[in-house]
């Protein structure tokens, strides 16, 4: 039995040696020590057939080599696992030192870049920012501006005219933000001062310099006393403010039947610098600024007296700032939504 015992040790210590996972080692553990079937207890089987010395021996020799076994096996059994987790652990490496990917962040469009610099001058100024429909009314877009149905002045901006399912005003997608001058003087009545920066429509054939989304910046000043001396003062401050350098204007007879007297003021175009390009179709000069003081009847459509009060309005040509200002040369590009152009602002 002595004999067994120490073949089962030398055996069993192989297959603890080869077993290369938990499982090999799990198997190993009842091949040598299963209740039924375990190698250990079939040799045991045997001692009641030695003396009550011998049995002493074996069971302790037998005690021993269990136990070495054992110890073997607990050895093995953190070995293997350990090495588990290791290959784990390689498998899902991640090497936290990489410098990480950056995120693209977008940023703001120049439409907006101009657009909030200037609101900053006019808040500068005490001007009130309003914001307004996009699905303007009639009444507001044309009416309330002394643009009466059949005015031929309508037929230069022609727009999307847009079913009312309430029925009681045509709406239009706005063909200028000059219908917030009458909404704003109800509102606030007067004095008052107040711009209205925003999208509008036209229906018009597109080229480098038209498309039928651009943007406004209205202005409404009006008190007791405004002259066109005011105007006049104000686009300075703004045009200095906005471009950033000098540039040179001039002041043009404008219709508009919602001012009286109209002007066009002009500036020399930056693109070219006066010689003549496809942004200022060979004029040299680009209209940017039309304006006036307002007409009294579009005071008394905004309730306000024309006998006590007077102003001046603008529209400012938002889109062409922007064109100048960057030296954009098709205005097409800024709802294009393309990166390669966004990305160089
Ligand atoms: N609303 C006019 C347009 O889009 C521009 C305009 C002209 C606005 C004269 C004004 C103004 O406020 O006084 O063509």
């Amino acid at each position: 039995m002595k004999k067994e015992l120490e073949k089962l040790l030398q055996q069993a210590k192989k297959d603890i040696e080869s077993a290369t996972t938990p499982k090999d080692l799990e198997a190993v553990e009842v091949k040598y020590f299963g209740r039924k079937e375990g190698q250990l207890n079939l040799i045991l089987k045997g001692l009641k057939d030695l003396s009550a010395e011998e049995k002493k021996e074996m069971g302790a020799k037998a005690n021993d080599v269990k136990s070495h076994l054992q110890l073997l096996i607990e050895d093995k059994g953190q070995h293997l696992r350990g090495a588990a987790i290791d290959a784990k652990l390689e498998s899902e490496w991640l090497d936290v030192t990489l410098p990480g990917k950056k995120p693209v962040f977008g940023h703001t469009h120049p439409m907006s870049v101009v657009q909030y610099e200037l609101e900053d001058i006019f808040k500068s100024l005490g001007f009130m920012v309003l914001d307004g429909p996009q699905l303007e009314s009639d009444y507001y877009n044309f009416q309330a501006l002394n643009t009466p149905e059949h005015h031929p002045s309508r037929d230069s901006q022609d727009t999307f005219y847009v079913k009312n399912k309430a029925g009681n005003d045509k709406l239009v997608l706005r063909t200028h933000t000059s219908g917030m001058q009458v909404r704003a003087m109800q509102k606030y009545g007067a004095p008052i001062k107040v711009i209205v920066p925003g999208r509008v429509f036209r229906y018009e054939a597109s080229d480098a310099s038209h498309d039928n989304t651009f943007y406004q910046m209205e202005g409404l000043m009006v008190d007791k006393n405004i002259s066109i001396a005011n105007l006049i003062a104000i686009m300075k401050v703004l045009l200095k403010g906005i471009l950033k350098r000098d540039v040179k204007v001039r002041l043009r007879p404008g219709f508009f039947p919602f001012v009286e007297p109209g002007f066009e003021l002009d500036i020399n175009c930056l693109i070219c610098g006066g010689q003549g390009c496809s942004v200022c179709k060979h004029r040299g000069w680009l209209e940017l600024w039309p304006c006036g003081m307002v007409h009294p009847e579009v005071l008394k459509a905004g309730g306000i007296d024309a006998s006590e009060y007077s102003g001046f309005a603008f529209g400012l040509g938002l889109t062409r700032l922007v064109m100048m200002r960057y030296g954009i040369e098709d205005i097409r590009l800024l709802t294009s939504g393309d990166w390669r152009f966004l990305k160089q602002f």
